[in-house]
Parts: C-alpha cells; structure tokens; sequence
C-alpha cells in the first residue's frame, strides 16, 4: 500500500439524506449501512439523533448492528441536548464518534450565532469537552470554515485539539472554495496550529461550483487525512464530495497522491446503484466512475485501441469498481440459494422473512418476464424496505382509458374488515386510481410528485413509481413496482396514503366519501360500494 492511509468518512445518511427527495427510513438506512460496511468505509455519519426520533432510532439501529466493523459517527450542535441525544444513540456501539460543530465565518458569526469570537471558541471547547467523557473519538467541525479568518480558525482549531477534538474537520460549507484556496488553507492550518499534529484533518466539500472532488483531493496534498464524502456525490444542494470519484482518484493516481484507501473499489458500482434505487436519485448517465457510460467507448478509433491494448484509452479497468454491465440474473429455475448469493452480491442484508419475500417476488417476477436483471432485483426487494405499517390492502383495480371518460374500480381491504369497493373518473387511468384509492380511504391528498421509470430494458420491463402527496401540509412519499405501471401507480399511491393514515391514528376504516376535496382538480365518479 502507497504511503498514509486516508480515512473515508462517509455522510450519505446525514448530509446525503439532506438532499432533497433523499430522505430514507430506517429499514432503507440499514440497507445502506450494510453496504458502506461492505465497502469498507472506515467512518459512517448515520445521522442527527436530535433532529428527529426517525434519525435517532436509525442511527440506534447502525450501532448496535455494525458499531463493531465501521466507527459509528452521531451529528451534533454544540448543545447538550444534541449531545447528550448523540450518547444515547451511539451506546452500543464499540467503535463511536461524536461529531460536533458550530459555525465560525464572520457571516455566521454575525448573521445567525450573534456570538462573538471568544464566545465561539468558549462553546466549542466546552461542547468537546462534553463530548469526550462519553468516547475518546471526538471530530470538531468549524462550519463555514473556508470563509473563516485564518487567523480565528487556527485559535478555534488549536483550542477544539486541545480539548479532545481528535478530528478537526475544515468543511466548506457553501462550495466557494477552489482548489488552490482550499490547500493554503489546509496547509496554514498545518504550519501555524501548534498541536495539529494530535488530530487528523479532515475535508468536508460542498459541490455548488462543481469543484468539490478536486477541493478534497487538494486538501490531501496539503496534509488533510480524512474525507467526507458520499456515495453519487449526494447532499446538500449541489452535493458533497462524491466517494467513488475521490477513492478512484487516490487509487488510479497513487502515484501521485502516494496515499491510499481501505475501500474494496469493486464494491462502488453495486453500492452506488443500491443508494440510487433507495433514494430515487438517478445517476446520470455520464457521471465518473459509477454512470452507464463511464466505461462506454463509442468513437471506433478508441474501440480500436482498447481491442489492441486497453491503457490507450482506458485508465481504470471497470471490473475494479465493480462494473460489469447489463447483469442478467437468474431465471426461475435457478433456485434460492443462488437468489440468495446474488441479493448479498446486490448489497443487501435481509432477514430470513424479508429474503422469503424477495425470493416470492422474484418468482413472480419471472414468471412474468423472460430475463430478470439485477436492477429488477434490487427494485422488488427496495420496493418492500418500508417501516410504515399499512393498514389498507390493493384486492384489485380495474380501469378503462380511451377518448371518453377514464375510470377506475378499487377494492380495498383495511386490516380485517370487508372489503370496500368505489370508483372515479379522471384525466387518465392513473389520475381516476388515485381519486378511487381516496374516495374508500377517505383520505384528500395533493400530489406533488410523480415519477415514474423502466427499471430495466424490454417491452416486459419492470416499471418503477414513487409519488409524493401533501396531506394536511405533511408529505408523505411512496414507491411500488409492477410491470404494468398503474398498479405500481396504485401501489405507491396507496403506501403514501397508508403513511398519512398512520400519522392520523384513525382508529377504524371510515369509509367512501362523496367527493373529493383534495387539491386536484379532476371530478370524482359515483361510489359502487
Ligand atoms: O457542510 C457542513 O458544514 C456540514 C457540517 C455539519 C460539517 O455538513
Ligand atoms: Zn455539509
């Protein structure tokens, strides 16, 4: 291995879930966790425990399942609220970290804190030192840090070490800097703070001007020895630095950087496309290292020289990072263990019951279809990592599209109760399930969000809805696949509406409704109970 080892903190499921339309539960969350396990990741920020009991009981959950193969990270304000919610969350770790931060830009300082300089540094020692009687592993982050005084940066620095801090993050947390900006800075710190050598710096780069891969991997010539990064470069706004494309980097130019990572690179392909199936955030095709296009040669002189030798025109190979194309999977006969193998492939960890299922799903699936892909796979078992309970059940639909009026039958079935039967008109097949699906749940809601896509390739192709409606000012998102889209449209539909009805407590079913109110304009049909 080529010189220090640079440790890869991984924020997807913190700064990444802040993307918007990237917010994952808790069953999605461990899913992720397993893989960033398995792809070796040595820091995973899980989460903000004082944010939310959802984050809370995620970043729980990680601890005390994974604590013991990565260092389990926790999020905090300088606060002791946030602090103590942190311990909490990360008890049962072995190996845990508390990250805590507090802004120190002028800007910040002025604008949002109304603190002055000595009282930054005053509650960022204190945090720390709070921090450090629970674990020894404790990171300082001095948010906004690339539009800090040098100055003031280095006193904060220099005093957050000597409190304990034994990471001292330098996040750019708006992406103004530039590479050359964001060296100096690392290398000020490293020539002017007395104890930096106690800590590990480490990079934190928002990608507004695109630059937040370079901003890291200069920082890694200045002397920073961790980066924060994610997985498809997700996060706020623009994104932070993306994972697959620094690890590649540090790999592919070791003799440059002459560093390394502990991360396996053949593991980024399967993990990347794991987070994009759960987080709907589509990877463009052209994106480095991950996007379907990233080892694609299309000009016939480069197809030429890769056929005489690949290094004329390529520089990694893609089966080390786990490319390997189209994968066609299994048929029907192919039996469950060799499902079995090829969902852990996928980067999935199931229980014994969420594998029967999988298992079931594919079945059917292939029943259906002639060639089941991997993206087939990861969908059916994505489409189920859901923690919401559902009261009501899809018996059956029915619809009739055409130029005249588009309508829709559903039978629903909530919990044990008869089933309702109720139907609606609307602009076209889906518009008229949807307006069914509220009439029998009694349930108005205002869609905000539909997407709809092929999973994989063929006429027979899965197809893969996520809505998002708006009931009573909250959002509630839901997914489904099928291949035939209305009823993967129902299905997602109807998990939405199950989310807003378990967030109401309604005790019973209450039956179909005269017409709808919901924020749609479409008219409703007459009820066929
Ligand atoms: O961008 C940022 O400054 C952050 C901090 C919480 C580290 O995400
Ligand atoms: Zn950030």
């Amino acid at each position: 291995m080529t010189g220090d080892q640079i440790v890869i903190f991984d924020t997807t499921l913190r700064d990444g879930e802040q993307s918007p339309g990237c917010s994952m539960n808790t069953k999605e969350k461990l899913e992720v966790a397993s893989a960033l396990v398995e792809l070796g990741v040595d820091v995973i920020e899980a989460g903000f425990p004082i944010a939310s009991p959802g984050d809370f009981e995620a970043v729980h959950q990680i601890a005390a399942r994974f604590g013991d193969r990565s260092t389990i990270c926790a999020l905090a304000r300088s606060l002791d609220a946030d602090i103590a919610r942190a311990k909490e969350a990360l008890a049962s770790a072995e190996k845990r970290r508390i990250h805590v931060f507090l802004a120190t830009s002028a800007i910040h300082r002025e604008h949002k804190l109304k603190m002055d300089k000595q009282q930054i540094i005053d509650k960022a020692v204190e945090a720390v030192a709070n921090a450090k009687e629970f674990c020894d592993d404790i990171e300082f982050s001095p948010e906004d840090a690339a539009r800090t005084e040098l100055d003031f940066l280095c006193e904060v620095v220099e005093k957050t070490i000597a409190a304990g801090a034994t990471t001292v993050n330098i996040p750019d947390t708006v992406g103004y800097a530039t590479p050359s900006h964001y060296f100096k800075v690392i290398r000020y710190l490293k020539e002017n703070v007395s104890n930096i050598e106690d800590a590990i710096i480490s990079t934190h780069c928002h990608n507004d001007l695109g630059l937040a891969v370079a901003n890291s991997l200069a920082a890694v010539e200045a002397g920073a020895r961790q980066i924060e990064c994610t997985i498809n470069g997700l996060g706020e706004r623009a994104g932070n630095a993306a994972l697959e494309e620094v690890v590649m980097a540090i790999r592919t130019r070791a003799d440059y950087y002459n560093v390394h990572t502990k991360i396996q690179t053949e593991r980024l392909v399967p993990t990347s496309d794991l987070v994009s199936s759960i987080t709907g955030m589509k990877v463009q095709r052209n994106k480095a290292i991950v996007g379907q296009n990233a080892f694609a040669h299309e000009a016939g002189i480069h197809q030429h020289g890769v056929l005489q030798e690949r290094s004329t025109y390529e520089i990694m190979r893609p089966e080390d990072v786990g490319y390997v194309g189209q994968n066609l999977v299994l048929g029907k006969h192919s039996g469950r263990h060799a499902f079995r193998d090829r969902v852990k492939e996928l980067g999935f960890e199931l229980s014994d019951d969420e594998m029967q299922q999988a298992f079931d799903d594919f079945i059917a699936l292939a029943d259906k279809k002639k060639e089941v892909y991997d993206s087939d796979i990861r969908a059916l078992i994505d489409s189920r990592l859901t923690d919401a309970p559902a009261r009501w059940k899809l018996i059956s639909f029915h619809t009739s599209a055409g130029s005249s009026v588009p309508t829709a039958t559903v039978e629903l079935q909530c919990e044990d109760e008869p089933v309702v039967c109720d139907a609606a008109i609307g602009d076209g097949p889906i518009d008229a399930v949807f307006w069914a699906l509220e009439r029998v749940m009694d349930m108005p809601a205002k869609l905000e969000e539909f997407d709809v896509r092929s999973v994989s390739q063929g006429k027979d192709a899965l197809g893969e809805v996520r809505v998002a409606i708006n009931v009573l000012g909250r959002k509630y998102q839901g997914k489904s696949v099928s291949t035939d889209i209305i009823e993967a449209a129902a299905n997602a539909y109807l998990q939405a509406l199950n989310k807003a009805d378990a967030a109401a407590g309604r005790d019973a079913p209450t039956g179909g409704r005269d017409a709808p109110t919901g924020g749609r304009d479409a008219p409703a049909g007459e009820g066929v109970e």
